[in-house]
């Protein structure tokens, strides 16, 4: 598959390397438009694919056509794409923010899809929340699958909606569990561990419980009540969160978040 980037930044990497990975394309098959020279180079020497730098040229030849720029830089490669791509071509676009309507009158082109991925995709274990308009094609969204599915997890959604939640759940989520191990690791260390002991003792619990999590088939609930004994310490613990308000606080963050997604999305 002839895949086009435009912008081959931190997150167009993880995409051309999952995309080799899986044998997606070949290196020949794939173009890098970026601005910055430095990338470019990275780019070429790294993964072998033909860089340039020019958007129009590079997009011209991609039967699919990732957009990989920051938000704050669509506008200008909207003005320089609008009304150059052909038909037949995929718009897959993975910037925050950026609604489906945006892109399609931007670009004046209708197949788009739109995916919010995380960044656990840089090894593999991403997990990417996507939907496509109507003028895409099933063999076009069988494309957008296997690209997002060699980051990890995809999930396509019929209605656009859920885009702004999942940027509020898995797009920022990897941060939220960063500050909880932050916590624990700090933690830790002030009851008396040495650092290095916390945060080896915090990472094999992070790993041990999602793994066992996800092994074990049960809900979270369940496997919190089942280490919970009645009187113990892991009993003592949770009431102390209970008592701060532990699940009113993560609401509340990922309301924030979901809400300024939606701000942000105009
Ligand atoms: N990072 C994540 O975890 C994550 C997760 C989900 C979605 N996203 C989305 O992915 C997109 C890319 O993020 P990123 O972290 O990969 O950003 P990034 O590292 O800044 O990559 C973007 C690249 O595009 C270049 N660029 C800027 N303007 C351009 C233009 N007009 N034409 C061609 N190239 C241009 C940038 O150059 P300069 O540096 O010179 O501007 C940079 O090399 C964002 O829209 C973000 O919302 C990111």
């Amino acid at each position: 598959m002839k895949i086009a980037f435009i912008g081959g930044g931190n997150m167009g990497e993880v995409i051309i390397s999952a995309i080799l990975a899986k044998g997606l394309s070949t290196p020949a098959d794939i173009r890098v438009s970026d601005i910055k020279d430095e990338r470019r180079q990275h780019l070429k020497q790294a993964y072998a694919v033909s860089v340039a730098g020019d958007n129009r040229a590079v997009a011209a030849e991609g039967e699919v056509v990732v957009l990989a720029v920051k938000p704050q830089n669509l506008t200008e490669v909207m003005a320089e794409l609008n009304g150059q791509l052909k038909p037949g071509q995929l718009v897959l676009s993975i910037i925050a923010g950026a609604r489906i309507d945006t892109l399609c009158r931007g670009l004046s082109h209708n197949a788009v899809v739109r995916a919010m991925p995380n960044t656990p995709a840089k090894i593999g274990q991403g997990v990417s929340v996507w939907t496509a308009t109507a003028e895409v094609t099933g063999p076009q969204k069988a494309r957008a699958g296997s690209i997002l599915g060699a980051m990890g997890g995809e999930f396509y959604v019929a209605d656009e909606k859920y885009l702004d939640m999942a940027t509020a759940v898995s797009g920022s989520g990897p941060a939220y569990i960063f500050l909880f191990v932050e916590a624990l690791v700090e933690a830790a260390v002030k009851i008396g561990l040495p650092q290095d002991m916390a945060s080896e003792l915090v990472m094999q619990t992070l790993l041990g419980s999602g793994g066992y999590l996800q092994k074990s088939g049960r809900a979270p609930a369940e496997l919190r009540r089942m280490v919970t004994s009645p009187g113990g310490t892991t009993a003592e613990a949770i009431a102390r969160f209970e008592q701060g308000g532990f699940k009113e606080l993560v609401l509340g963050a990922v309301v924030a978040a979901y809400e300024k997604a939606q701000k942000l999305g105009g």
